[in-house]
């Protein structure tokens, strides 16, 4: 029987237990949720569709965000939220668990740690994650059972090589960051709390002060960091998800997907089927970071597309590996998916967001989709990519979408103790970075990748 990725077999619904995950809640749960007909959201997401994009447009390429942003988002995701719920209506929201804690605090890296998933640590030196297979001493890929299977705290990072790759970036990274806390003489017994601590508090603060700027816009961002999250505010004792977030707003990430990508100087892929999860990274698709980021002034990274209502076909039409023997076609389709769970949960309209919020809602026009017959107002997750589309070209998003998503993960950050923001607030990045007292994925992913030894203090 085949494990999907992303999405739960429909045998294996009856095997799920509670997991250490949490609860999805509501952000606005005083306001009337959207009433729409299933079919009418079939069709705006179905392959063939407008939003079913067949060709790379160089002009819709983001002139603001490199590539490796998405795979960064994409990972965010997967530490925040995993609704392995099939698809259809929930009557009521307590039906549906959270698979993962509602903190950013890269669980999907570490797991239960060296003790309770010894599986992914080094038995030898087991404060560093053991890595898959090598070339010239160099790990290529990540540690995989005799399967293919990948051996890593989400198995959602291996849905497709790149994001694996990325994780992988990151497990390289913890080493690194061990082997410079030695230098520095940290008690043994320390090494692996400090270099996990040390690295979540760096990823935190690129999710903070660089993926979010670029998301939503430095001035939203600005504002929330100054003023604090107007509508998300939860109880460091009662964090949750809410479901504006995780069913519609932050699967903004979906419409900034390429078509195919440059993987290093030799090869190019789309995410599928040639890159599809489960299986080891051949040498020749090993990631060079500097096609997905600003690391080498010779070469310019791709970029990812602009936010807008559209995902490439290889989403519109995604393999069975992850979506499972599903019973319709259209089901095979991420923006179906991203639309029927909207509706699942019973969301509001983006313009009754909007309102709410005291944004200027889309007009009729601008929200486009009287042009496909529609009568009633806009589905939150296609409202949030045509607001992005309509107010700022796609280059971020826009009020409604940029409040849930920021709102969300500066809320998260602030409602865990053990975030820098609530533990140490004062903490700016100590880890080597091209600019003093700021780090960037850039920066992350350069001295995982480096030959040298990381120099400076730690955290
Ligand atoms: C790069 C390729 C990507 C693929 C193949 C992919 C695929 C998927 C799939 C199959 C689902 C489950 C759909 C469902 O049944 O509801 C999903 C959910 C989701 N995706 Fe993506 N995704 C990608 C990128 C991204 C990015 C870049 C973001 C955000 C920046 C993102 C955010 C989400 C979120 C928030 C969910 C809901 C997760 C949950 O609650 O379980 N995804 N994605």
């Amino acid at each position: 029987m085949a494990v999907q990725s992303c999405v739960l077999h429909i045998d294996l619904i009856h095997d799920l237990s509670s997991g250490a995950g949490g609860k999805y809640g509501r952000l606005f749960p005083d306001l009337p949720g959207l009433v729409c007909d299933e079919n009418d959201l079939l069709a705006l997401g179905r392959a063939g569709a407008a939003i079913d994009a067949l060709a790379d447009d160089a002009a819709n390429d983001n002139p603001r965000i490199a590539a490796g942003h998405t795979m960064f988002g994409h990972m965010i995701a997967h530490d925040l939220t995993a609704d392995r719920s099939l698809l259809k209506h929930h009557a009521s929201m307590r039906a549906i668990h959270n698979f993962r804690t509602p903190r950013l605090d890269f669980e999907s890296l570490y797991d239960a740690g060296p003790s309770g998933a010894p599986y992914m640590y080094d038995m030898e030196d087991p404060d560093k994650f053991l890595l898959g297979a090598t070339e010239n001493g160099n790990a290529i890929d990540v540690l995989r059972n005799p399967q293919g299977k990948a051996i890593i705290g989400d198995p959602r990072n291996d849905v497709h090589g790149i994001i694996s790759q990325l994780h992988l970036t990151m497990l390289k990274l913890h080493n690194r960051i061990v082997d410079h806390l030695r230098t520095e003489g940290v008690a043994p017994s320390e090494a692996f709390s400090q270099a996990q601590r040390n690295l979540r508090w760096h990823l935190q603060w690129v999710a903070l002060h660089e993926y979010l700027p670029l998301t939503v816009g430095e001035p939203l961002m600005r504002d929330i960091l100054s003023d604090g999250p107007r509508y998300f505010r939860p109880r460091s004792s009662q964090p949750f998800i809410p479901v504006e977030f995780a069913d519609a707003a932050f699967r903004f990430g979906h419409s900034q997907v390429r078509l195919k990508y440059r993987l290093n100087a030799s090869a190019s892929a789309p995410i599928f089927p040639d890159l599809a999860g489960g299986q080891p990274i051949p040498t020749a698709r090993a990631v060079d970071w500097k096609y997905f980021l600003p690391l080498d002034g010779a070469v310019l990274p791709q970029l990812t597309k602009r936010i807008g209502p559209h995902l490439p076909h290889t989403l519109i039409d995604l393999p069975e590996a992850i979506v499972g023997p599903a019973p319709r076609q259209e089901y095979h389709s991420l923006a179906c998916r991203d639309l029927l769970r909207a509706r699942a949960l019973n969301l509001p309209s983006g313009e009754t967001i909007a309102r709410h919020i005291g944004a200027e809602p889309l007009s009729s026009e601008e929200a486009g989709l009287a042009d496909f017959g529609w009568k009633s107002e806009t589905p939150l997750w296609y409202y949030i990519l045509k607001e992005a589309e309509v107010r700022h070209a796609g280059e971020h998003l826009g009020p409604v979408g940029g409040r849930i998503v920021a709102e969300t993960l500066v809320g998260l950050i602030d409602a865990d103790p053990t975030s820098f923001r609530s533990a140490d607030p004062s903490w700016t990045p100590t880890l080597p970075s091209r600019k003093s007292r700021t780090f960037t994925l850039s920066d992350a992913v350069a001295l995982a990748t480096s030959p040298h030894a990381v120099q400076t203090a730690s955290a």
